[in-house]
Order: structure tokens, then sequence, then C-alpha cells
């Protein structure tokens, strides 16, 4: 039992580490979009293109449908091939820290 949380908190790091490198310096974590990004706290389940505070592309708002892992999954290792059209231009293709990172953003309300 210990050993399986110490694993949990251990991926949990890594996936808080990865966010720090690759998406921290356009998405805030405080609920607060800049003009860089959209906030992503609480995204994992939240509508796409749903705040109110960043004007997002059209073709992010054509999407429909809500942020489940699968999606955010799709979209994060290949923006353009998931929304033609997109701001967001940063594919992650490395799939553990991907995965991770979806990990930590379901975590942060
Ligand atoms: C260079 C800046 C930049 C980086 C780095 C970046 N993004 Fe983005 N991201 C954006 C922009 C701009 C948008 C808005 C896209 C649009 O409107 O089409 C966006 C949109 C998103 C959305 C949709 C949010 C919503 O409210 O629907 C998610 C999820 C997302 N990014 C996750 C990430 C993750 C996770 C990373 C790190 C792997 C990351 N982004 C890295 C600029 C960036």
């Amino acid at each position: 039992m210990a050993l399986l949380i110490a694993a949990g908190s251990a991926r949990a790091g890594v996936g808080e580490d990865a966010y720090r490198e690759q998406c921290a310096s356009c998405h805030a974590l405080n609920g607060v979009s800049t003009p860089e990004g959209p906030s992503l706290n609480g995204v994992v389940w939240r509508k796409i293109a749903a705040l109110a505070d960043f004007p997002y592309s059209p073709g992010l708002k054509a999407k429909r449908g809500t942020w489940t892992p699968g999606m955010l999954d799709a979209y994060l290792k290949d923006t353009q091939g998931f929304a033609p059209g997109t701001d967001m231009f940063w594919d992650l293709r490395d799939d553990v820290k991907r995965r991770a990172i979806i990990d930590y953003l379901k975590s942060i309300k």
C-alpha cells in the first residue's frame, strides 16, 4: 500500500515537472487566462473552449464536447490535426510526459 502511494505521488511529480517545462509559459492554473493561453485548472471534463476570459480561435471553438483525458491526449499530441486552425502550436509527442501531464491536470481543480 505504502509502495502504491509512493508510486502515485512520484508520477504526479513527473507530471508537475513536465507541466512546468512544457505548458506553464503559456497556461496559468489560477483561473485567470493570459494573452498566451487559457487557464487550465479544472480543464479535465470542462467543455472545450469554454472560458469567457480567453479569445479562442474559430478552429478550437468548432470542436464540440468535453476535455476527456482521451480528447486531451489527442489534442496535445497533434494540435493542428485535432483542431485545424487552433492557435496552440505546441505538440507534445512524448507519450510518457503527455500522460503524466494529463494525470497532473486531473488533480488541479
Ligand atoms: C506557446 C504557448 C502554448 C504552450 C507552450 C501550450 N499551449 Fe495550450 N494553448 C495555447 C493557446 C494559444 C490555446 C488556445 C487555442 C485556441 O484558441 O485555438 C491553448 C489551448 C489549450 C487547451 C484548450 C483549453 C480550453 O479551455 O479549451 C488545452 C487543454 C491546452 N492548451 C493544454 C496545454 C498543455 C497541457 C500544454 C503543455 C503540454 C500546452 N497547452 C502548451 C498556447 C500554448
